[in-house]
């Protein structure tokens, strides 16, 4: 790009690069109709750990909502209009200190257990396994299930698989029916494990690998219910442990996992805040975001290497940025609000997931209600819908669709003489034949002016939905919960054969061409 720059020193000492851009060219090419954005990249992450379910889907019976149950239906008519596609469920770290058979049953004969990951708090097993599938039910949403390794036995987990999928008469699906389930449930999202690297066992990926082959032949695949296997993978950058995994599990599993959180400073010590940051601390936060592309591209080739028709999954089922707690709230709850920023990085990642849909076909925001990037936040009977909530509603466009390719170069945001891409954008086409495409500008000062060939495509007119706000620091709140929302976008029009945007600065856009 031919970009004319000046450089102004701010008077926070900061010195920022303000560079007045020509129109990025972004072109389209012609999609191939048998890659798809899998819906479930759309997915979502539910753990016991603070008042993501107790307290966020699961409320005292004396909450004066509308419940089926004790099931929040508030928060199940949000998550519905975001079409959630699946929820992980119970951690987590929680999932490796878990034992099923603690909840089923007389919810008042349930144990109880202490949470020791988070917050030490009394867990009482009140929401367990028939309660987790009833939520999935109403939300429409298929559930993803991770098993024990950490703490429990092949036995345990084997078990559990027999409990809820088989239709055969056994002790298994007789103690199933008898709490009031005759028909197999059919979970095919499987994880074998969590972070078996850290607190799901603190392995080595060797010595994982090979209990992983344990756990996974016992797992078996009943009438009808075939299991997605999802090995518990790397922390981050870890490659070590995607090789591995790919060398000795291989096609064993359906899947692999990767997590990774965006820590706006960096230092895991002191994470930032969530709702007061200086533009320095923004453009970090916004790169350690899109570290996740070269996360993904890397764990990618190294799949490439062992399975290049791409047949074993990446699965993403930990990601979002991870801040310090809100004031005054329990640490071990990981409360933290949610701002213009979030809605960024929630664009950004999942335009990287879009992008690479060929390799990653699960990914999980951490977490739903009430825990880390929420998409939902609660005070008794109030609920907030974040900014992080709004950009699921505007991208759920993508679910399913074709994968259109695009290709561009974004000119830069820069702080302090370093760098990042403004801009990133995917694209997909519909089953209707409608194209959507999903602009993020990072820029927290300049629009950007997009001109866009679609080769191969026909359309005839173009509307729009953008998610904006005066500051990045802007929230949503129990006071004013509608702050933040999408509006209707009048920036892009057909001229000739090409579409033609300005893309305002810290802005998610999505269009649609029909
Ligand atoms: O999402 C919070 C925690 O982060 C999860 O329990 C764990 O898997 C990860 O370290």
């Amino acid at each position: 790009m031919n970009l004319k720059k000046i450089t102004l020193t701010a008077l926070a000492g900061l010195t920022a690069t303000f560079s007045f851009s020509q129109t990025v060219n972004i072109t389209a090419k012609a999609g191939d109709p048998n890659r798809i954005i899998d819906r479930n990249i759309y997915g979502h992450f539910s753990e016991h750990l603070g008042r993501c379910i107790y307290d966020g889907f699961w409320v005292s019976p004396d909450l004066n909502v509308p419940k089926k149950d004790r099931i929040r239906l508030d928060i199940v008519d949000a998550l519905k209009k975001i079409k959630v596609p699946n929820l992980r469920w119970p951690g987590g770290c929680f999932a490796d200190e878990y034992h099923w058979r603690d909840g089923i049953g007389p919810r008042d004969q349930r144990p109880k257990m202490v949470n020791t990951n988070w917050g030490g708090v009394t867990e009482d097993n009140s929401f367990g396994t028939h309660e987790f599938l009833e939520l999935c039910e109403l939300i429409g949403c298929e559930p993803y299930i991770a098993g024990n390794v950490g703490s429990g036995t092949v036995e345990e987990m084997a078990k559990w698989v027999e409990y809820l999928n088989s239709s055969a008469e056994s002790p298994m699906t007789n103690l199933r029916k008898q709490n009031g389930h005759p028909e197999a449930y059919k979970v095919k999202f499987w994880g074998v494990g969590n972070e078996s690297w850290g607190c799901g066992g603190d392995m080595t990926a060797e010595f994982y690998t090979d209990q992983y082959k344990r756990y996974a032949v016992y797992a078996r695949n009943y009438k009808d219910a075939p299991l997605k296997k999802i090995a518990s993978g790397a922390n981050s950058d870890d490659y070590h442990w995607t090789e591995t995994a790919m060398k000795n599990i291989g096609r064993r599993m359906w899947g692999l996992s990767l997590h990774y959180y965006t820590i706006p400073t960096g230092d895991w010590g002191k994470k930032g805040s969530a709702t007061s940051f200086t533009d320095a601390e923004y453009f970090k936060t916004m790169k350690n975001c899109l570290h996740m592309e070269e996360l993904v591209t890397k764990h990618s080739a190294i799949m490439d290497k062992y399975d290049p028709e791409k047949k074993v999954a990446l699965v993403v089922d930990e990601w979002g940025v991870w801040t310090d707690v809100e004031p005054g709230t329990n640490p071990g709850f990981l409360y933290q609000q949610n701002s213009m920023r979030d809605a960024l990085i929630a664009g950004t990642t999942l335009n990287i997931f879009n992008n690479h849909s060929d390799r990653v076909k699960v990914a999980s925001l951490a977490q739903s209600i009430n825990v880390l990037q929420s998409l939902i936040l609660t005070d008794r009977e109030k609920m907030i819908l974040t900014p992080t909530y709004h950009v699921f509603d505007l991208y759920k466009v993508h679910q399913d669709a074709e994968y259109i390719p695009l290709s561009f170069t974004s000119p830069d945001y820069s702080v302090d003489g370093k760098s990042i891409p403004a801009l990133n954008v995917s694209a997909s086409k519909d089953k209707s034949g409608a194209i959507h495409i999903s602009l993020v500008n990072l820029d927290p000062a300049k629009p950007i002016k997009i001109q866009t060939a679609l080769e191969g495509q026909s359309w005839k007119s173009v509307s729009g939905q953008i998610l904006t706000s005066a500051k990045l620091t802007d929230i949503n709140t129990f006071d004013k919960p509608n702050n933040i929302h999408i509006e209707k976008y009048a920036g892009a029009k057909k001229q000739g054969s090409q579409l033609v945007a300005e893309i305002p600065a810290k802005s998610v856009v999505v269009l649609e061409l029909k």
